[in-house]
């Protein structure tokens, strides 16, 4: 994640990473009274409380979702991938995606998420490029998502393209 890294400052997520299961030092978090900041780190440890989980798709209004489905379709995603503030011994879930996969040459990006204090600064795009990094070092190269219409620029930016000759998504729902 080098951009992150450049824009925040050097890492040194070695020492935390030992307790905890945090892979990159993304950068400098939230200021506290005393002018020390938080950490943020990502983590592809599927092993996240799922009341956390479930607060931060609140946070962004989401609909609830049944906690037993949530955790099937994180335990059958091929890659979780999360960010974590970390101050102190405390750490609180910021960010959220998953991919399901083939495993061979399909993957498909769902549960994008940033909470709302950690929005516009970043976070989503260097979310989302772990992600990418992570599905192309299995050599995926069909990477797809479905994208809110409010949001369909920020994929954008990201290299995602709407309708490639003009292939159309399509759903069934049951009646
Ligand atoms: C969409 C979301 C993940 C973006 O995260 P974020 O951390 O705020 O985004 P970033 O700060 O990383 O933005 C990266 C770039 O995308 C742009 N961007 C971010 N959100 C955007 C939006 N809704 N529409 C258009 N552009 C957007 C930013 O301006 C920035 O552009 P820049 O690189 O030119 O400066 C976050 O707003 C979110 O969680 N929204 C609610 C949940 C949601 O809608 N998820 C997507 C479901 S498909």
């Amino acid at each position: 994640m080098g951009f992150l890294k450049g824009f925040f400052g050097s890492s040194d997520a070695a020492s935390t990473s030992k307790a905890m299961p945090f892979e990159e030092y993304v950068g400098a978090g939230v200021v506290d009274r005393n002018g020390v900041p938080s950490r943020i780190y990502f983590s592809s440890d599927r092993d996240i409380d799922l009341y956390e989980l479930e607060e931060l798709c609140d946070a962004v209004g989401w609909s609830r979702r049944p906690i037993r489905k949530v955790r099937k379709a994180i335990v059958h995603s091929y890659i979780v991938v999360s960010m974590w503030e970390v101050r102190g011994a405390k750490k609180r879930l910021i960010g959220f995606a998953r991919a399901t996969s083939d495993c061979a040459f399909n993957a498909t990006v769902w549960d994008v998420v940033i909470h709302p204090d950690f929005q516009g600064r970043g976070l989503g795009k260097g979310l989302m490029q772990y992600l990418i990094e992570k599905l192309r070092s299995q050599d995926i190269s069909n990477i797809t998502l479905f994208a809110d219409p409010h949001v369909v620029e920020f994929y954008h930016n990201l290299g995602f393209i709407s309708d490639p000759e003009g292939i159309k998504g399509m759903f069934w729902y049951p009646n």
